[in-house]
């Protein structure tokens, strides 16, 4: 009796049915519980953030899109190398991540053309998502959160009964989330598959068409990075990728596509994502493509790790002043173009405490910055790189010619920083070090680790270098703010890692406490930079979706939303309800101040 009410066409199990009512009921009792912790938590001002304020996520073509050969896209160099047994920790690959490349646009835009079935009812699936759709614009649900929860188990209900066939998986989680922009990557393979020599693809330029052209359509701007740690194979096997100079001319071929191609409505380009990262995991230690390093610093056949990270780095920053260069002149400004975007470089950003109050420390922890971000930043904002580089390596740092140098003078927009984490350095010219991370010669002398007297700089997370210190935020904001002075800055990522354990069930993945409490601080520490004069344009959550974190494959989870590695389904975690609250409390502040002018 209790089962019958009604839904028995819907071939539920009574339990089932039981087990969703209880849930339900006992969720009326829990939901103002739920309120008062994600009210704690909201952290930070966001008043404080200037109104045109970037909110978004960020995601990358390899870890999020896979379809991995199809449509033409040629092999690029992670596919070969996570192919490569041995290479990716759980055995994986990205040919198929997230298949963002088939999901970007299904949600409202599948429902809307399948609103009605082939005799032309209505069907009932449209109805569990009419108010989502019809509310969301409204931005209802952000503003009443109660309303937005038990509306959460309207949905669920429709979830349980069987009816939501709509799948909610790309822009309209994003859209759902209530950012204004989304930061992605092109595939340089999909778009040149053999590099310069070989044809443009035609579906892969006509994939980010409808991808740039769904976001516009949604209100989200598109913040655009032309190459995240991937390159064609091709380019790795005829030139050997970064070494050579010839690169540049590769680099800038296919910019000029996707300028000429995308720019009337991508605004925002990043070169370069993180080539610090880039440089040192490829050349130095060899823990990513093209695994080239020497004996003492890692497992890799072929490499220089003392000369080749130079050299790549070298070959970057030069083909990003290439890059700069034509944007400036045939994009940007230009008047028949007029595409009046930005440019700007993405890099790794962790804050370096000293390990002790001696000046040796505090110039060591300088050196450590010096030796790993202004490495790329000072060459492209001041025409040179870092003093203490040019003191300590002399004739390893390549040398930039005149010509380079008036390229390279302020050739930037903005300047992108990903922050996670902090770490202390320790001086190894004048004091006696132990070898280790950043220890030796090449990397400045300067020791790093996250302990001090046994005592971690911040709690742990499950990747050994992710330590939570949100004071680092506020402090390399004010860092950057003051070394480059003037320069806008965007956090183009910023997040908190879950190790994907087997045992864990969905409802821990989903009760994600840890992350909303490290988003909360970091966007705290982010709005008191700011309050003191940094110019921070957005914030950029890595990352939307759980996807493939590089060498430890899908063994780490960084999104906002949960996504089943089996069948694929995305799930909202506390997280994205929490970030959407956030954004809901700037955007109301926002449209209040403007409405009272
Ligand atoms: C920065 C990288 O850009 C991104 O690809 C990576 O997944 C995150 N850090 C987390 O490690």
């Amino acid at each position: 009796m209790v089962c019958n009410l009604g839904f028995t066409a819907m071939n539920m199990s009574c339990l089932h049915k039981v087990f969703f009512l209880s849930q339900f009921l006992l969720s009326i009792v829990s939901v103002s519980c739920l309120i008062e912790t994600l009210k704690q938590n909201l952290g930070g001002d966001p008043s404080l953030f200037p109104s045109n304020f970037l909110f978004g996520t960020a995601s990358s073509s390899y870890q999020f899109e896979g379809a991995f050969l199809n449509d033409g896209k040629g092999l690029n160099n992670w596919d070969v190398f996570s192919h490569e047994p041995g290479n990716i920790r759980d055995g994986s690959t990205g040919d198929i991540a997230v298949d963002h490349y088939h999901r970007y646009l299904e949600g409202h835009q599948y429902l809307l053309n399948n609103a009605y079935t082939g005799l032309g009812q209505p069907r009932i699936e449209y109805f569990c998502h009419l108010p989502c759709t019809a509310l969301q614009p409204l931005n209802l649900l952000q503003i009443f959160p109660l309303f937005f929860i038990l509306f959460g188990y309207f949905k669920k209900a429709c979830d349980v009964f069987g009816w939501s066939s709509m799948r909610q998986e790309g822009i309209d989680l994003m859209v759902s989330l209530g950012v204004n922009s989304y930061r992605f990557s092109i595939s340089w393979a999909r778009i040149l598959p053999e590099g310069r020599f070989g044809e443009v693809n035609a579906a892969g330029i006509d994939y980010y068409n409808k991808l740039i052209d769904a976001l516009v359509l949604k209100g989200l701007e598109p913040f655009v990075t032309l190459t995240h740690f991937d390159i064609p194979q091709e380019l790795e096997d005829t030139f050997g990728g970064w070494l050579s100079p010839k690169l540049q001319e590769e680099f800038r071929y296919y910019a000029d596509i996707c300028f000429k191609t995308f720019g009337d409505r991508v605004k925002y380009w990043v070169t370069f994502n993180e080539p610090n990262i880039q440089v040192t995991a490829g050349y130095r230690s060899g823990s990513y493509p093209p695994s080239r390093c020497s004996s003492s610093y890692g497992n890799c056949t072929y490499g220089d790790s003392e000369k080749e990270p130079f050299v790549a780095a070298h070959n970057i920053i030069l083909s990003y002043a290439t890059v700069v260069d034509i944007y400036r002149r045939q994009y940007q400004g230009n008047l028949k173009e007029k595409q009046g975007g930005s440019i700007g470089i993405v890099l790794h950003a962790k804050w370096i405490e000293p390990f002790s109050n001696s000046t040796a420390d505090k110039l060591a922890a300088d050196r450590a910055q010096s030796f790993f971000m202004n490495w790329f930043l000072d060459p492209i904002i001041f025409g040179r790189y870092p003093e203490e580089m040019n003191t300590i390596l002399g004739s390893i740092l390549p040398e930039f010619s005149c010509n380079d140098r008036k390229k390279l003078n302020k050739a930037l927009d903005f300047i992108g920083i990903n922050h996670y984490t902090s770490l202390y350095a320790q001086d190894c010219i004048f004091s006696l070090c132990e070898p280790g991370k950043g220890a030796s010669r090449t990397e400045g002398f300067c020791r790093q680790t996250p302990e001090k007297d046994g005592v971690s700089i911040g709690e742990s997370t499950a990747l050994a270098w992710l330590h939570v210190y949100p004071q680092g935020m506020e402090k390399m904001v004010t860092y950057v703010k003051e070394r480059y002075s003037g320069i806008p800055m965007f956090i183009t990522e910023n997040g908190y890692v879950d190790e994907n354990d087997p045992n864990s069930t969905i409802e821990e993945f989903l009760y994600d406490v840890k992350r909303v409490e490290y988003m909360a601080a970091y966007l705290d520490a982010l709005s008191t930079a700011v309050r003191k004069g940094a110019d921070v344009r957005g914030y950029f959550a890595w990352s939307l979706l759980d996807n493939f974190e590089w060498t430890y494959g899908y063994t780490k989870r960084f999104g906002l939303h949960h996504v089943d590695y089996g069948t694929l389904k995305r799930t909202p975690k506390l997280s994205a309800t929490w970030y959407k609250l956030f954004i809901a409390r700037y955007s109301l502040v926002k449209t209040l101040i403007v409405k009272e002018q």
